[in-house]
């Protein structure tokens, strides 16, 4: 259980301060200030797949060392954008293996002829390991799929007359039983059914593989003595918000620093010297989920301003970043945040939609939050993977709380819960919370989904896992989400909330809507019984073709979407009198799968459809999620003008 920050927050500080120092360096998200520019690299990218039957073509004849275009044909590939969809070629949608891209830019002189500025390469995600070479020049290699990688290129732009650079990523989506999430290669050696040298990748998990640079590529600048890395950790003493602070410096050791907390006014309400310390709010307005209170998702501006000086000069270093004062706590039977009870009613997701596959995407994202507005949803889970660091952004803004989930996704087979398997998972969740530590609307880690959590490593592999991550932030609870049988589950010991995912009268019992409300009051009573810890069902549901109708209802149509859904709700609205503190449904939209008898055209379990149009469930969700955003309202008026506007956010 969580205590209240406040009181512990002399113990918990010198957990905190050890934050980040497994992993070098920090990852603050590249902002434009006074002393840093960024220059995005998206777009129309040279690339080419290695079809050789090794695979390694394109290390045997390097071509990363000159022009990819010199070493043979390429495509026109978009980024960010998966490769799979947006082509016409089978074997490219399949493809399994080395994929090149390539990209020229062009850079300021400034950045180029003084030596004081340091220039940083940084990917936003590259599914699934990457090698990256600056012209010609191996610079940076990173494994995992969902979290960003930089490096300082800095030498080798400004060693030469170059005024530009050649910048080539190698991506692999090949999984392993080791990487997260898993998987593995079968070979076929039969050749009266399979050619020469066939093989195939098998998964353990319900989504399409989609591969590629997912997620914005850029180059930024810093000072060369520069801030590296922030923590901060609010808590609240009576009505004075504390906002606990940390600064990280690199390329100097005699430094100042400066920090400056602004309201929305850009007023400065607090501010300090040096590299930490605590800030005091008197007044505070806090971080509140969205229709919580009538100012809801306040957020400050920590300015922090470093200053070294030089012989010839000083060099100064300025960075901004949004705060958010909030605490969150769990009790035997409750989420708190700020003190008050949270029920989660809102969605899971994923990064997927149309030919872009997980592609970033600024009209998708805008649309899938006015989506989460007009249903009245409070919160998701970034099922099954960590999204783009600026979806968090809005949610932060928009007060959309966030359980954070891992790529830790069909960890199935015995060798996924091995030491090795388990040591990548410990760097996963220090990279993620390295990356995420610092938004208000992150209020709970998931380390992993749907784990063989009965399987007799499992104890070792979640305690140990879900202990690390305690560690590297004390200040938020951990959990992972289960499927298990509550008797023979080994890792729900560890969690602070039980995420349970059940699909009565689907997966079970298909066709029979009738045995829902007793098998999930089972299932609740179960789980508290044995643990007596607060409970979300972290996802339902049933698959819907949108557009199917029959009455009675039948599986796969409109109508039974709709049906299992009130059958959940009935005993839902008991259970979150007791313990139940949330639901989020599976899933907000349509998505891609691989191809399987039992998925057509991919998972149709979406309460919307692959291109974001309601089936009849979203009505109904949406009813029954702004009566329970009313009950939870702070102040009815605010409800009544959101739901007068019930569509886009306005801030
Ligand atoms: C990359 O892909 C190849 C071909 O699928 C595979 O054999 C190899 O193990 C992968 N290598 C890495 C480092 O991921
Ligand atoms: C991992 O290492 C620990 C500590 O050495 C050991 O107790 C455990 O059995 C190992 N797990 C596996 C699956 O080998
Ligand atoms: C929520 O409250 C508002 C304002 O009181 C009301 O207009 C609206 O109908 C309510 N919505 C639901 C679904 O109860």
């Amino acid at each position: 259980m969580l205590p209240a920050l406040a009181a512990t927050w002399a113990t918990l500080g010198p957990l905190l301060w050890g934050c980040g120092l497994a992993l070098q360096g920090g990852m603050l998200y590249p902002r434009e200030s006074p002393s840093r520019e960024r220059k995005e690299l998206d777009g129309l990218w040279s690339f080419r797949a290695d079809f050789s039957e090794n695979r390694r073509q394109g290390f045997e004849q390097q071509w990363y060392r000159a022009p990819l275009r010199e070493s043979g044909p390429t495509l026109d590939m978009p980024v960010p954008s998966s490769f799979n969809d947006v082509g016409q070629d089978a074997r490219l949608r399949g493809f399994v293996g080395w994929v090149w891209y390539e990209r020229q830019a062009a850079l300021p002189q400034r950045w180029t002829q003084d030596p004081g500025t340091r220039v940083v390469l940084r990917v936003g995600s590259a599914h699934y390991h990457a090698l990256v070479w600056v012209n010609g020049v191996h610079v940076a290699e990173h494994e995992g799929g969902h979290l960003p990688f930089e490096v300082d290129i800095s030498k080798l732009v400004q060693s030469g007359p170059l005024s530009s650079c050649r910048i080539t990523i190698a991506v692999n989506n090949t999984l392993t039983p080791n990487t997260l999430p898993p998987g593995i290669i079968l070979h076929q050696s039969d050749t009266s059914k399979y050619p020469k040298g066939y093989f195939v990748q098998n998964t353990y998990f319900d989504f399409f593989n989609y591969a590629g640079l997912h997620r914005p590529v850029l180059l930024y600048t810093t000072p060369s003595a520069y801030i590296d890395d922030i923590t901060v950790i609010t808590a609240l003493d009576q009505d004075i918000g504390l906002v606990n602070y940390q600064v990280f410096v690199q390329g100097s050791e005699h430094f100042e620093l400066e920090v400056f907390l602004l309201d929305e006014d850009s007023k400065v309400v607090a501010k300090g010297t040096g590299g930490r310390g605590q800030l005091r709010v008197p007044g505070a307005h806090l971080w509140w989920p969205y229709l919580m209170h009538e100012r809801p998702a306040y957020l400050y501006s920590l300015e922090v301003k470093l200053t070294v000086p030089m012989a010839a000069g000083s060099i100064s270093d300025f960075y901004t970043l949004p705060v958010g004062i909030r605490t969150v706590a769990v009790t035997e039977s409750q989420f708190l945040i700020n003190g008050k009870p949270f029920y989660f009613h809102g969605v899971n997701k994923h990064e997927d939609a149309d030919i872009r596959g997980k592609g970033f995407d600024w009209p998708l994202l805008v649309k899938d939050f006015n989506l989460l507005r007009w249903l009245g949803a409070n919160s998701f889970r970034t099922s099954h993977y960590p999204y783009a660091e600026e979806v968090l952004q809005l949610c932060d803004r928009y007060g959309i709380v966030v359980i954070n989930e891992s790529p830790g996704v069909g960890i199935v087979l015995p060798q996924s819960f091995s030491n090795v398997s388990l040591q990548h998972h410990l760097q996963v969740m220090e990279e993620m919370v390295r990356r995420d530590k610092n938004h208000p609307a992150v209020v709970m880690w998931s380390v992993a989904n749907e784990p063989m959590s009965s399987l007799q490593p499992a104890g070792y592999y979640f305690k140990t896992l879900i202990a690390h991550t305690k560690d590297l932030d004390p200040t938020r609870p951990v959990t992972f989400v289960t499927n298990s049988n509550y008797e023979a589950d080994l890792g729900v010991l560890y969690v602070d909330v039980i995420c349970v995912n059940s699909y009565y009268s689907w997966y079970h019992d298909s066709g029979h809507l009738e045995v829902i409300q007793l098998q999930l009051a089972s299932q609740f009573e179960n789980w508290y019984r044995t643990y007596q810890k607060p409970i979300i069902q972290s996802e339902y549901g049933a698959e819907t073709i949108a557009g199917f109708h029959h009455d009675p209802p039948l599986m796969f149509t409109e109508e039974y979407q709709k049906d299992v859904l009130e059958q959940y709700h009935l005993i839902l609205d008991q259970k979150r009198k007791e313990y139940v503190v949330g639901e989020l449904i599976w899933n907000f939209a349509d998505f891609m799968t691989d191809q399987t008898i039992y998925r057509v055209l991919g998972n149709k379990k979406g309460i919307f459809t692959r291109q974001r149009q309601p089936k009849s469930a979203a009505f109904l969700l949406r009813d029954r999620y702004w009566k329970l955003a009313n009950e939870s309202a702070y102040h009815q008026s605010v409800v009544k003008s959101q739901c007068l506007e019930n569509s886009l956010f306005t801030l």
